[in-house]
């Protein structure tokens, strides 16, 4: 839109969950005067930017923020303090028609319960956010089956989602997301539930997919090999800060402070071992054996 160079821009943002019989003074938390009994800074002065076609995740261990950040972006949860801008539109100054708007067409979530409509089917499931936006039956119909298609659902569109499998349930969670047409993609944990078999092939269906859609992604997870074969850079969270960000790579060479080098412990040898992101992701396949103890001895690390 704007002269914006970036797709997605946050900046200093803040949440701050307050209990019912206290007030919040945001000044106090910017002038760092020390944080208030009973308040909860689920997000404490993060700031980010994200280019077209990226993947940025966010990493964390639970209860440090990761939710609360990716639904302040969309507005599910206000944000008490901070910019979001998205293609150079500023998310938190609008009001709601225009935030209704932007949530309907400039972006798409996909959750970690897949929150689908239990009593429709896998059509009506991914056609419904375009009923919302008023498209007529016949062309919702065809950029459902479009989206279907992606995540390899074609045969099943008659089906209840109690019929499907978790990794299907999520695939057309994806599909839904995929129809809005969105350039934006906010991902919460969306594999967590998976077992870690599924989970894998759901990571390789993503990466195919992005190949192909080039869509811009905030993608949550607490989990570090996820991070490490999905994302271009990535932020390592914890009690609402962003303790670390940068590539991959940069995190897993350089853990910025002992809580990230806790997680990218057995990622280093890894790491050590290869240098593009196409032998990252065959070595990270591979990673029960050669990020666990055995690879540990067969690196030889002095350390
Ligand atoms: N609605 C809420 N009211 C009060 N505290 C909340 C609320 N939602 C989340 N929190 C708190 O905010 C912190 C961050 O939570 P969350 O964003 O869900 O973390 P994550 O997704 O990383 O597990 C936690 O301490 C959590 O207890
Ligand atoms: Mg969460």
């Amino acid at each position: 839109m704007e002269s914006s160079t970036y797709l997605l821009e946050v900046e200093n943002l803040w949440k701050v969950f307050v209990e019912k019989d206290s007030t919040l003074h945001m000044e106090d938390y910017l002038s760092g005067s020390g944080d208030v009994n009973g308040q909860v800074v689920a997000v404490r002065d993060v700031s980010f930017k994200l280019k077209e076609g990226e993947v940025y995740v966010i990493m964390g261990l639970s209860g440090s923020g990761k939710s609360t950040l990716i639904r302040c972006l969309l507005r599910l949860i206000e944000p008490d303090y901070g910019q979001i801008r998205v293609k150079g539109q500023d998310v938190t100054a609008m009001g709601l028609k225009e935030l209704t708007e932007f949530r309907r067409t400039q972006v798409a979530m996909v959750f970690q319960h897949y929150g689908l409509l239990p009593h429709r089917t896998v059509l009506e499931n991914v056609s419904f956010g375009l009923k919302l936006q008023g498209v007529k039956h016949k062309e919702r119909e065809k950029r459902a089956l479009q989206a279907i298609e992606k995540v390899g659902l074609l045969k099943w569109t008659k089906h209840y989602p109690e019929h499907l499998s978790g990794g299907m349930q999520q695939r057309v969670g994806i599909a839904r997301a995929l129809v809005q047409d969105a350039d934006l993609l906010l991902l919460d944990e969306p594999f967590s539930g998976l077992d870690p078999l599924i989970r894998g092939e759901m990571q390789d269906e993503l990466l195919r997919l992005q190949a192909e859609l080039k869509k811009t992604m905030v993608f949550v997870t607490h989990d570090l090999n996820e991070a490490l074969r999905l994302g271009d850079r990535m932020a390592v969270m914890k009690q609402g800060l962003f303790v670390q960000e940068g590539t991959p790579r940069d995190i897993v060479m350089n853990p910025a402070d002992e809580y990230v080098k806790r997680f990218v412990q057995n990622e280093r040898q890894v790491s050590l071992l290869t240098e593009t992101a196409e032998e990252k992701k065959k070595v990270s396949n591979l990673t029960p054996l050669i990020g666990g103890k055995q690879g540990k001895k067969a690196a030889g690390s002095g350390r």
